[in-house]
């Protein structure tokens, strides 16, 4: 019997309809369009209505993945959601939730807490499953209402972050030219308390801000994120025998245009293998590189086939990266 792989089938993504501008941001807190497009790249980000919760969001992604994928949703025997926002702490869980808005009964469904990384976290996790020989389509969705969390009086963060969903089918092939090549996933808490979104109560009982808000040394993060990003992509390129002109896209997570033009120059990726959306949907921890991926596959720019590296870092700190075929259509 040949090998099975786990095979990258489809991509959805959904972005709230309400835009919130850097003129919005400011009229709210003290800071300029000027300043936080030079130093972030980001121009616009989106925001959930009152109503839209993360499974909402992550609901619409799912929909348009399993749509694409050709696939019923009873063929799917695993929904895997990765979130920092949940619509409820702890449970039940988003995954669940979204399982059941889909009609999906009786299957594995559970959260991932990986932060920006989630997404990456849970691919790996779609990739062991389907090899294992013990699932064969597997829904994964990244999605967040960080418009929860964030605290729009702290021009620091409130200037970072949007709301969004995106979404993927990992299936099966046995034709290696269209698996998912290698996932690399890391962390390490010493570095926990420079971002925490919000304090638990079960371990910070007093109610004071930081129970309610994100909150982020960025100036701290930003340089362990731009070594860590390139560290990672070099290893697994490395790792894989491949060189950076053999990919067709690079897909970094929307933290920060800075970050991302960092590692795109260290590794010599062009303006063109890089899909860049950090200006429209801001950072999007969990959804932002299937968001990313989304945009890049309604442009038509990513093809069967075509060899795409995945590249991510966030709370924990966490931070992975991907090299796959996109085996959708
Ligand atoms: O997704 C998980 C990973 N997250 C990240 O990778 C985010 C990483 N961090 C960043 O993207 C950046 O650190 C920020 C965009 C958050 C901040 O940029 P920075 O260049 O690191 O600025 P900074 O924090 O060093 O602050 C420089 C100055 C400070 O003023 P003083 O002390 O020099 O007078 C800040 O108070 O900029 C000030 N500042 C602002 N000024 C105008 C901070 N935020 C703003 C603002 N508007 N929104």
């Amino acid at each position: 019997m040949s090998k099975v792989f786990a095979c990258f089938k489809s991509i959805g993504a959904y972005a709230p309809k309400k835009v919130l501008s850097n003129e919005d941001l400011e009229k709210m807190v003290e800071t300029t369009d000027e300043w936080i497009l030079q130093r972030t790249g980001i121009k616009e980000r989106r925001l959930a209505s009152e109503d839209e919760l993360t499974s909402d969001l992550g609901l619409k992604a799912a929909k348009l993945a399993i749509e694409r994928a050709g696939i019923k949703t009873d063929e799917i025997d695993a929904v895997i959601c990765a979130t920092l926002t949940p619509d409820f702490l702890c449970m039940p869980a988003t995954a669940c939730l979204i399982a059941s808005k889909l009609g999906i009964k009786n299957v594995l469904a559970f959260d991932v807490s990986a932060a920006c990384s989630g997404f990456v976290y849970i691919l790996y996790l779609a990739k062991s499953l389907i090899e294992s020989g013990l699932h064969k389509n597997i829904l994964i969705i990244g999605a967040e209402k960080l418009s929860s969390v964030v605290d729009y009086t702290d021009r620091g963060t409130c200037i970072l972050f949007g709301d969004g969903g995106g979404a993927a089918i990992i299936g099966t092939t046995t034709d290696k030219n269209e698996a998912i090549a290698d996932i690399q996933i890391s962390a390490d808490g010493d570095y926990a308390h420079l971002l925490v979104a919000p304090r638990s109560r079960v371990t910070h009982p007093k109610d004071d801000r930081t129970l309610e808000y994100l909150q982020m040394a960025g100036n701290e993060v930003f340089k362990v994120a731009v070594k860590t990003l390139t560290n990672d992509v070099v290893e697994i390129l490395q790792k894989n025998g491949i060189s950076a002109d053999e990919i067709d896209h690079f897909i970094p997570h929307q933290a920060n245009l800075r970050i991302i033009e960092a590692v795109r120059e260290k590794l010599n990726f062009s303006h063109e293998k890089t899909v860049l959306t950090v200006h429209k949907y801001g950072n999007t921890s969990a959804a932002s590189i299937p968001m990313a991926m989304n945009d890049a596959y309604e442009e038509g720019r990513i093809k069967h086939g075509d060899l795409i590296l995945l590249d991510t870092f966030g709370g924990g700190f966490t931070w992975g990266s991907a090299l796959l075929r996109f085996g959708g259509k």
